[in-house]
């Protein structure tokens, strides 16, 4: 039987197999903030740039928002898509072969996509330039290896989970192999990304043979990975 996206879709809704949980109320997600501030003290600089240091980073990110607000963000998007909102851009049926994201929302500071995700081979590390990320798994799990300044730390993310990516995170993405006894060609990962500002580019990373992180090229790249 051919699965189409709306297949897809009326399983999730209908609770046939593990479904993305409703998001939480307002207030409830934010559990997670920006990360801490810079060691001030520096006797060469005056008052002023002594001060700016001192602030939290946020205050010198290219966008209002917070990695708490984008994981909201994309819970409700993915809400919204199980509540039918998004029906007239889904496509009629997922390719079953190839990675695929359908920009669900744009504007100046935000993007949000719904990215199906297969058994491509395709999966390089990368970080996201001057965006913030985070993502909320729908279906199906991804695996993703995060460079942790050392080396890469491996997880898994299931149906419900969800992970933030602020700037200067540099991983890979992957769909998690089948669960076993899965049938070949079963329904893709299906998550629901947004980035603030929206991407525009991407560095490519390799581990070299002394354990260190190497950027190799940097691609203007505006979908998500
Ligand atoms: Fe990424």
């Amino acid at each position: 039987m051919r699965i189409t996206p709306a297949d897809d879709l009326r399983c999730l809704r209908s609770g046939c197999s593990k479904r993305w949980p409703r998001p939480a109320p307002p207030g409830k997600v934010g559990a997670m903030t920006a990360s801490g501030t810079l060691r001030a003290g520096l006797p060469t600089l005056d008052r002023d740039q002594r001060s700016a240091i001192r602030r939290p980073l946020t205050r010198h990110l290219p966008t209002r928002l917070l990695p708490a607000d984008l994981l909201r963000i994309a819970d409700q998007g993915a809400a919204d898509i199980l509540d039918g909102r998004y029906d007239a851009l889904l496509p009629a049926q997922w390719d079953r072969s190839t990675r695929s994201a359908i920009r669900l929302q744009r504007r100046d500071d935000l993007e949000l996509w719904l990215v199906s995700w297969v058994d491509d081979g395709e999966s390089e590390l990368h970080d996201h330039a001057g965006s913030l990320g985070a993502l909320t798994v729908m279906s199906g799990s991804l695996r993703e290896y995060h460079w942790t300044g050392d080396d890469l730390k491996v997880r898994v993310l299931g149906a419900g989970d969800q992970a933030a990516f602020p700037i200067g995170w540099v991983h890979d993405l992957m769909r998690d192999p089948r669960p076993a006894g899965a049938e070949p060609g079963s329904a893709p990962t299906l998550t629901v990304q947004a980035y603030s500002p929206p991407l525009t580019a991407q560095s490519y990373y390799e581990v070299t043979e002394h354990g260190t992180l190497r950027r190799t090229r940097t691609e203007l790249k505006d979908l998500p990975e």
